[in-house]
Protein backbone atom coordinates (compact mmCIF):
# COMPACT_ATOMS: atom_id res chain seq x y z
CA UNK A 1 0.00 0.00 0.00
CA UNK A 2 1.38 3.39 -0.53
CA UNK A 3 2.51 5.67 1.64
CA UNK A 4 0.16 7.78 3.98
CA UNK A 5 0.71 11.64 4.15
CA UNK A 6 0.73 12.79 7.08
CA UNK A 7 1.18 16.56 7.79
CA UNK A 8 5.15 16.34 9.45
CA UNK A 9 6.91 16.18 6.24
CA UNK A 10 9.15 17.87 3.84
CA UNK A 11 7.45 18.82 0.78
CA UNK A 12 9.77 19.31 -2.59
CA UNK A 13 8.49 21.15 -6.00
CA UNK A 14 10.31 19.70 -8.69
CA UNK A 15 10.40 22.58 -11.48
CA UNK A 16 10.08 26.15 -10.18
CA UNK A 17 9.21 27.69 -13.12
CA UNK A 18 5.83 30.12 -13.00
CA UNK A 19 3.16 27.65 -11.39
CA UNK A 20 5.99 25.53 -9.10
CA UNK A 21 6.89 29.07 -7.76
CA UNK A 22 3.59 30.73 -7.25
CA UNK A 23 2.24 27.38 -5.10
CA UNK A 24 5.71 27.70 -3.04
CA UNK A 25 5.50 31.30 -2.34
CA UNK A 26 1.73 30.97 -1.52
CA UNK A 27 2.29 28.11 0.92
CA UNK A 28 4.71 30.05 2.86
CA UNK A 29 2.53 33.15 3.02
CA UNK A 30 0.29 30.97 4.13
CA UNK A 31 2.52 29.63 7.18
CA UNK A 32 3.46 33.03 8.03
CA UNK A 33 -0.27 33.52 8.78
CA UNK A 34 -1.48 32.67 12.23
CA UNK A 35 -4.12 30.16 11.06
CA UNK A 36 -3.59 27.71 8.04
CA UNK A 37 -6.06 28.07 5.17
CA UNK A 38 -8.78 25.11 5.27
CA UNK A 39 -9.42 23.10 2.25
CA UNK A 40 -12.25 25.03 0.68
CA UNK A 41 -14.25 22.38 -0.44
CA UNK A 42 -16.39 20.08 2.17
CA UNK A 43 -16.27 17.17 0.63
CA UNK A 44 -13.17 15.98 2.44
CA UNK A 45 -13.78 13.01 4.95
CA UNK A 46 -10.30 13.66 6.57
CA UNK A 47 -8.99 16.40 9.14
CA UNK A 48 -7.35 18.91 7.72
CA UNK A 49 -3.56 18.37 8.18
CA UNK A 50 -1.09 21.24 8.56
CA UNK A 51 1.01 22.73 5.62
CA UNK A 52 4.59 21.09 5.50
CA UNK A 53 6.96 23.74 6.90
CA UNK A 54 10.16 22.40 5.23
CA UNK A 55 10.19 22.47 1.62
CA UNK A 56 12.64 22.30 -1.55
CA UNK A 57 12.51 23.41 -4.73
CA UNK A 58 14.45 22.43 -7.38
CA UNK A 59 15.14 24.15 -10.93
CA UNK A 60 17.10 23.13 -13.87
CA UNK A 61 19.48 26.10 -15.19
CA UNK A 62 21.46 28.13 -13.13
CA UNK A 63 19.32 31.40 -13.82
CA UNK A 64 16.12 29.81 -12.13
CA UNK A 65 17.84 29.22 -9.22
CA UNK A 66 19.65 32.25 -8.74
CA UNK A 67 15.76 33.84 -9.31
CA UNK A 68 14.21 31.56 -6.67
CA UNK A 69 16.95 32.15 -4.37
CA UNK A 70 16.33 35.84 -4.44
CA UNK A 71 12.22 34.93 -4.04
CA UNK A 72 13.01 32.61 -1.15
CA UNK A 73 15.88 34.60 0.78
CA UNK A 74 14.19 34.90 4.08
CA UNK A 75 13.02 30.97 4.28
CA UNK A 76 16.78 29.77 3.26
CA UNK A 77 18.13 30.24 6.96
CA UNK A 78 15.41 31.48 9.07
CA UNK A 79 15.67 32.93 12.27
CA UNK A 80 12.13 32.25 13.87
CA UNK A 81 12.03 28.52 14.74
CA UNK A 82 8.57 28.17 13.38
CA UNK A 83 8.80 29.54 10.44
CA UNK A 84 8.69 27.28 6.93
CA UNK A 85 12.22 26.52 5.44
CA UNK A 86 13.37 26.20 2.02
CA UNK A 87 15.99 24.38 0.30
CA UNK A 88 16.66 25.01 -3.39
CA UNK A 89 18.68 22.79 -5.36
CA UNK A 90 19.97 22.74 -8.84
CA UNK A 91 22.44 20.63 -10.78
CA UNK A 92 22.35 16.95 -12.09
CA UNK A 93 21.64 15.51 -8.68
CA UNK A 94 18.94 18.15 -7.59
CA UNK A 95 15.60 16.29 -8.17
CA UNK A 96 16.72 12.87 -6.79
CA UNK A 97 18.01 14.73 -3.84
CA UNK A 98 14.77 16.17 -3.75
CA UNK A 99 12.33 13.08 -4.23
CA UNK A 100 14.74 10.90 -1.73
CA UNK A 101 14.28 13.98 1.44
CA UNK A 102 10.73 14.13 0.65
CA UNK A 103 7.99 12.17 1.03
CA UNK A 104 5.45 14.26 -0.81
CA UNK A 105 6.86 15.08 -4.40
CA UNK A 106 4.94 18.39 -6.42
CA UNK A 107 5.93 17.76 -10.01
CA UNK A 108 5.72 21.18 -12.08
CA UNK A 109 7.83 20.74 -14.97
CA UNK A 110 6.39 21.45 -18.31
CA UNK A 111 4.33 18.45 -20.16
CA UNK A 112 6.97 18.06 -22.59
CA UNK A 113 9.76 17.45 -20.04
CA UNK A 114 7.58 14.52 -18.35
CA UNK A 115 8.87 11.65 -20.06
CA UNK A 116 13.22 12.74 -20.06
CA UNK A 117 12.31 13.36 -16.05
CA UNK A 118 11.21 9.55 -15.35
CA UNK A 119 13.27 7.98 -17.78
CA UNK A 120 16.18 8.46 -15.12
CA UNK A 121 16.10 5.13 -13.49
CA UNK A 122 17.63 5.65 -9.93
CA UNK A 123 15.42 8.58 -9.91
CA UNK A 124 12.28 6.33 -10.53
CA UNK A 125 13.60 4.22 -7.78
CA UNK A 126 13.86 6.92 -5.35
CA UNK A 127 10.04 7.57 -5.99
CA UNK A 128 9.12 4.09 -4.86
CA UNK A 129 6.64 4.66 -1.11
CA UNK A 130 5.95 8.60 -2.21
CA UNK A 131 3.29 10.68 -2.76
CA UNK A 132 3.81 12.66 -6.24
CA UNK A 133 1.24 15.26 -7.17
CA UNK A 134 1.60 16.54 -10.66
CA UNK A 135 0.11 19.30 -11.96
CA UNK A 136 1.17 18.70 -15.13
CA UNK A 137 -1.59 19.24 -18.18
CA UNK A 138 -2.50 16.59 -20.33
CA UNK A 139 -0.81 13.98 -18.39
CA UNK A 140 -3.52 11.29 -17.22
CA UNK A 141 -2.96 9.30 -13.76
CA UNK A 142 -2.29 6.04 -16.11
CA UNK A 143 0.23 7.86 -18.39
CA UNK A 144 2.18 9.13 -16.12
CA UNK A 145 2.04 5.14 -14.23
CA UNK A 146 2.51 3.92 -17.39
CA UNK A 147 6.60 6.14 -17.77
CA UNK A 148 6.92 4.56 -13.85
CA UNK A 149 5.75 0.80 -14.16
CA UNK A 150 8.80 -0.65 -12.31
CA UNK A 151 7.98 1.34 -9.47
CA UNK A 152 5.93 0.08 -6.91
CA UNK A 153 4.01 1.90 -3.40
CA UNK A 154 4.06 5.01 -5.46
CA UNK A 155 0.82 7.16 -5.00
CA UNK A 156 -0.39 9.75 -7.99
CA UNK A 157 -2.76 12.60 -7.52
CA UNK A 158 -3.73 14.64 -11.00
CA UNK A 159 -4.10 18.17 -10.11
CA UNK A 160 -4.57 21.32 -12.71
CA UNK A 161 -4.26 24.39 -10.97
CA UNK A 162 -4.40 28.33 -12.98
CA UNK A 163 -1.97 30.92 -13.69
CA UNK A 164 -3.74 32.77 -10.81
CA UNK A 165 -2.21 30.62 -7.83
CA UNK A 166 0.40 33.79 -8.82
CA UNK A 167 -2.18 35.90 -6.76
CA UNK A 168 -3.39 33.09 -4.51
CA UNK A 169 -6.61 33.16 -6.39
CA UNK A 170 -6.37 30.07 -8.09
CA UNK A 171 -9.34 27.99 -8.66
CA UNK A 172 -7.48 24.25 -8.60
CA UNK A 173 -8.82 20.81 -10.00
CA UNK A 174 -7.79 17.67 -7.97
CA UNK A 175 -8.97 14.42 -9.18
CA UNK A 176 -10.64 12.19 -7.13
CA UNK A 177 -11.46 8.42 -8.24
CA UNK A 178 -14.67 7.79 -10.01
CA UNK A 179 -17.55 6.29 -8.02
CA UNK A 180 -17.21 2.61 -7.75
CA UNK A 181 -20.04 0.83 -9.51
CA UNK A 182 -21.48 -2.98 -8.23
CA UNK A 183 -18.82 -5.34 -8.42
CA UNK A 184 -15.83 -2.59 -8.97
CA UNK A 185 -12.63 -2.84 -7.05
CA UNK A 186 -10.43 0.20 -5.19
CA UNK A 187 -8.35 0.46 -8.52
CA UNK A 188 -9.07 2.39 -11.00
CA UNK A 189 -7.93 2.68 -14.87
CA UNK A 190 -4.68 3.52 -13.93
CA UNK A 191 -2.84 0.66 -15.02
CA UNK A 192 -3.85 -1.16 -12.01
CA UNK A 193 -2.82 0.96 -9.25
CA UNK A 194 -4.88 1.91 -5.94
CA UNK A 195 -6.66 5.27 -6.13
CA UNK A 196 -5.74 7.95 -3.54
CA UNK A 197 -6.68 8.04 -0.17
CA UNK A 198 -8.69 10.74 1.57
CA UNK A 199 -5.56 11.14 3.14
CA UNK A 200 -4.21 11.85 -0.09
CA UNK A 201 -6.88 13.93 -1.47
CA UNK A 202 -6.65 16.09 1.59
CA UNK A 203 -3.24 16.89 1.70
CA UNK A 204 -3.69 17.97 -1.80
CA UNK A 205 -6.63 20.07 -0.73
CA UNK A 206 -4.77 21.95 1.82
CA UNK A 207 -1.39 22.83 -0.48
CA UNK A 208 -3.72 24.02 -3.03
CA UNK A 209 -5.70 25.94 -0.88
CA UNK A 210 -2.93 28.24 -0.27
CA UNK A 211 -3.22 29.49 -3.42
CA UNK A 212 -6.42 29.58 -4.46
CA UNK A 213 -9.75 27.51 -4.22
CA UNK A 214 -9.68 23.80 -5.31
CA UNK A 215 -12.43 21.53 -6.63
CA UNK A 216 -12.45 17.98 -6.24
CA UNK A 217 -12.93 16.40 -10.14
CA UNK A 218 -13.77 12.90 -11.50
CA UNK A 219 -11.20 11.84 -14.47
CA UNK A 220 -13.46 12.13 -17.21
CA UNK A 221 -14.04 16.10 -16.79
CA UNK A 222 -9.66 16.40 -15.44
CA UNK A 223 -9.94 17.27 -19.58
CA UNK A 224 -13.04 20.04 -19.57
CA UNK A 225 -11.27 21.86 -16.61
CA UNK A 226 -7.99 22.11 -18.23
CA UNK A 227 -9.80 24.74 -20.68
CA UNK A 228 -12.62 25.67 -18.44
CA UNK A 229 -10.60 26.75 -14.82
CA UNK A 230 -6.98 26.59 -17.27
CA UNK A 231 -7.88 28.98 -20.19
CA UNK A 232 -10.53 31.37 -18.65
CA UNK A 233 -7.54 33.06 -17.17
CA UNK A 234 -5.93 34.12 -20.72
CA UNK A 235 -9.78 34.44 -22.61
CA UNK A 236 -10.64 37.08 -19.75
CA UNK A 237 -7.44 39.29 -20.48
CA UNK A 238 -8.28 39.51 -24.24
CA UNK A 239 -11.81 40.48 -23.37
CA UNK A 240 -10.08 43.00 -21.06
CA UNK A 241 -7.32 43.94 -23.63
CA UNK A 242 -10.20 45.13 -26.41
CA UNK A 243 -12.25 46.96 -23.71
CA UNK A 244 -9.32 49.23 -23.16
CA UNK A 245 -8.85 49.40 -26.83
CA UNK A 246 -12.07 50.57 -27.14
CA UNK A 247 -11.97 52.86 -24.11
CA UNK A 248 -8.53 54.59 -25.72
CA UNK A 249 -9.75 54.98 -28.96
CA UNK A 250 -12.50 57.40 -28.06
CA UNK A 251 -9.73 59.18 -26.21
CA UNK A 252 -9.72 58.13 -22.80
CA UNK A 253 -6.42 57.74 -21.42
CA UNK A 254 -4.60 54.29 -21.46
CA UNK A 255 -3.67 53.98 -17.56
CA UNK A 256 -6.90 55.02 -17.01
CA UNK A 257 -8.67 52.74 -19.12
CA UNK A 258 -6.31 50.22 -17.52
CA UNK A 259 -7.65 50.93 -14.19
CA UNK A 260 -11.34 51.25 -15.43
CA UNK A 261 -11.55 48.45 -17.19
CA UNK A 262 -9.90 46.12 -14.74
CA UNK A 263 -11.60 47.58 -11.40
CA UNK A 264 -15.23 46.88 -13.64
CA UNK A 265 -14.36 43.00 -13.91
CA UNK A 266 -13.41 42.69 -10.55
CA UNK A 267 -16.76 44.36 -9.29
CA UNK A 268 -18.39 42.30 -11.97
CA UNK A 269 -17.05 39.19 -10.41
CA UNK A 270 -17.41 40.02 -7.10
CA UNK A 271 -21.59 40.86 -7.81
CA UNK A 272 -21.42 36.97 -9.15
CA UNK A 273 -19.44 35.45 -7.26
CA UNK A 274 -19.81 37.18 -3.54
CA UNK A 275 -23.02 38.99 -4.48
CA UNK A 276 -24.80 35.50 -5.69
CA UNK A 277 -25.85 37.36 -8.96
CA UNK A 278 -26.15 35.28 -11.87
CA UNK A 279 -24.43 36.21 -14.94
CA UNK A 280 -28.00 36.96 -17.15
CA UNK A 281 -29.18 39.06 -13.78
CA UNK A 282 -26.25 41.23 -13.55
CA UNK A 283 -26.38 42.09 -17.72
CA UNK A 284 -30.30 42.74 -16.86
CA UNK A 285 -29.48 44.82 -14.15
CA UNK A 286 -26.69 46.48 -15.57
CA UNK A 287 -28.55 47.38 -19.00
CA UNK A 288 -31.32 50.56 -18.77
CA UNK A 289 -33.61 50.31 -21.46
CA UNK A 290 -32.58 52.28 -24.13
CA UNK A 291 -29.07 53.26 -22.77
CA UNK A 292 -25.79 53.19 -23.65
CA UNK A 293 -25.03 49.57 -22.15
CA UNK A 294 -27.72 48.15 -24.11
CA UNK A 295 -26.56 49.89 -27.50
CA UNK A 296 -22.90 48.09 -27.19
CA UNK A 297 -24.61 44.70 -26.12
CA UNK A 298 -26.24 45.12 -29.22
CA UNK A 299 -23.01 45.08 -31.41
CA UNK A 300 -21.70 42.34 -29.38
CA UNK A 301 -24.50 40.16 -29.65
CA UNK A 302 -25.03 40.50 -33.87
CA UNK A 303 -21.22 39.68 -33.66
CA UNK A 304 -21.79 36.55 -32.25
CA UNK A 305 -20.12 37.47 -28.84
CA UNK A 306 -21.61 34.62 -26.76
CA UNK A 307 -21.28 31.65 -29.71
CA UNK A 308 -17.86 32.81 -30.54
CA UNK A 309 -16.79 32.77 -26.77
CA UNK A 310 -18.42 29.60 -26.20
CA UNK A 311 -17.08 27.18 -29.46
CA UNK A 312 -13.43 29.20 -28.16
CA UNK A 313 -13.74 27.22 -24.99
CA UNK A 314 -14.84 24.20 -26.99
CA UNK A 315 -11.97 24.60 -29.24
CA UNK A 316 -10.02 24.87 -26.07
CA UNK A 317 -11.24 21.67 -24.51
CA UNK A 318 -11.29 18.99 -28.01
CA UNK A 319 -7.26 20.70 -28.05
CA UNK A 320 -6.68 19.62 -24.45
CA UNK A 321 -8.18 16.38 -25.24
CA UNK A 322 -5.56 16.03 -28.18
CA UNK A 323 -2.46 17.06 -25.79
CA UNK A 324 -4.05 14.11 -23.64
CA UNK A 325 -3.44 11.73 -26.84
CA UNK A 326 0.05 13.47 -26.98
CA UNK A 327 0.91 12.22 -23.97
CA UNK A 328 0.10 8.71 -24.19
CA UNK A 329 2.05 8.84 -27.59
CA UNK A 330 -0.29 10.42 -30.60
CA UNK A 331 2.02 12.19 -32.74
CA UNK A 332 0.68 15.86 -34.68
CA UNK A 333 0.10 18.72 -33.85
CA UNK A 334 -2.72 19.51 -31.55
CA UNK A 335 -3.64 23.06 -33.38
CA UNK A 336 -3.38 22.12 -36.65
CA UNK A 337 -6.27 23.57 -38.98
CA UNK A 338 -9.12 20.79 -38.71
N1 LIG B 1 0.98 28.06 -16.60
C1 LIG B 1 -0.28 27.66 -16.42
O1 LIG B 1 -1.25 28.42 -16.55
C2 LIG B 1 -0.53 26.25 -15.99
C3 LIG B 1 -1.83 25.88 -15.59
C4 LIG B 1 -2.04 24.54 -15.17
C5 LIG B 1 -0.99 23.64 -15.19
N2 LIG B 1 0.23 24.06 -15.60
C6 LIG B 1 1.29 23.08 -15.64
O2 LIG B 1 2.31 23.55 -14.80
C7 LIG B 1 3.56 23.05 -15.25
C8 LIG B 1 4.56 24.19 -15.28
O3 LIG B 1 4.06 25.23 -16.07
P1 LIG B 1 4.74 26.66 -15.97
O4 LIG B 1 3.84 27.58 -16.68
O5 LIG B 1 5.14 26.93 -14.57
O6 LIG B 1 6.03 26.40 -16.86
P2 LIG B 1 7.50 27.02 -16.68
O7 LIG B 1 7.42 28.41 -16.18
O8 LIG B 1 8.24 26.74 -17.92
O9 LIG B 1 8.10 26.15 -15.50
C9 LIG B 1 8.63 24.88 -15.68
C10 LIG B 1 9.90 24.84 -14.88
O10 LIG B 1 10.34 23.51 -14.83
C11 LIG B 1 11.75 23.55 -14.74
N3 LIG B 1 12.27 22.26 -15.17
C12 LIG B 1 12.13 21.65 -16.38
N4 LIG B 1 12.73 20.44 -16.35
C13 LIG B 1 13.25 20.30 -15.11
C14 LIG B 1 13.98 19.29 -14.47
N5 LIG B 1 14.28 18.15 -15.08
N6 LIG B 1 14.36 19.49 -13.20
C15 LIG B 1 14.06 20.63 -12.54
N7 LIG B 1 13.36 21.63 -13.10
C16 LIG B 1 12.96 21.46 -14.36
C17 LIG B 1 12.18 24.67 -15.63
O11 LIG B 1 13.38 25.14 -15.10
P3 LIG B 1 14.32 26.20 -15.85
O12 LIG B 1 13.58 27.51 -15.78
O13 LIG B 1 15.51 26.21 -14.99
O14 LIG B 1 14.52 25.69 -17.23
C18 LIG B 1 11.03 25.68 -15.49
O15 LIG B 1 11.35 26.71 -14.58
C19 LIG B 1 3.29 22.40 -16.61
O16 LIG B 1 3.24 21.02 -16.48
C20 LIG B 1 1.94 22.93 -16.99
O17 LIG B 1 1.21 22.02 -17.78
C21 LIG B 1 0.49 25.34 -15.99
Amino acid sequence: MSTNPTSEQTLSIIGCGNMGTAILNGLLKAQSQAQPTPPSTSTSTSTTPALPKSYIATTRSATSYTKLTNLCTPYLTPSDPDSPSVTILQGPHANLTAIQKATTILLCIDPADIPTFFADATLRGALSGKFLISIAAGWTRSALFNLVRDVHDLQIIRTLPNMAALVGQSITAIEVPPPLTPGGNEADASEGRPNPTDAHITLTQTIFSAVGQTQLIPPAQMTAFTAVGGSTPAFVAVFADALIEGAVAMGFPRGDAQTTVLQALRGATALMQEGGLHPALLRDQGTSPGGCTMGGLMVLEERGLRGTVARGMREAVSVAGLMGRQAEGAEGFVNGTR
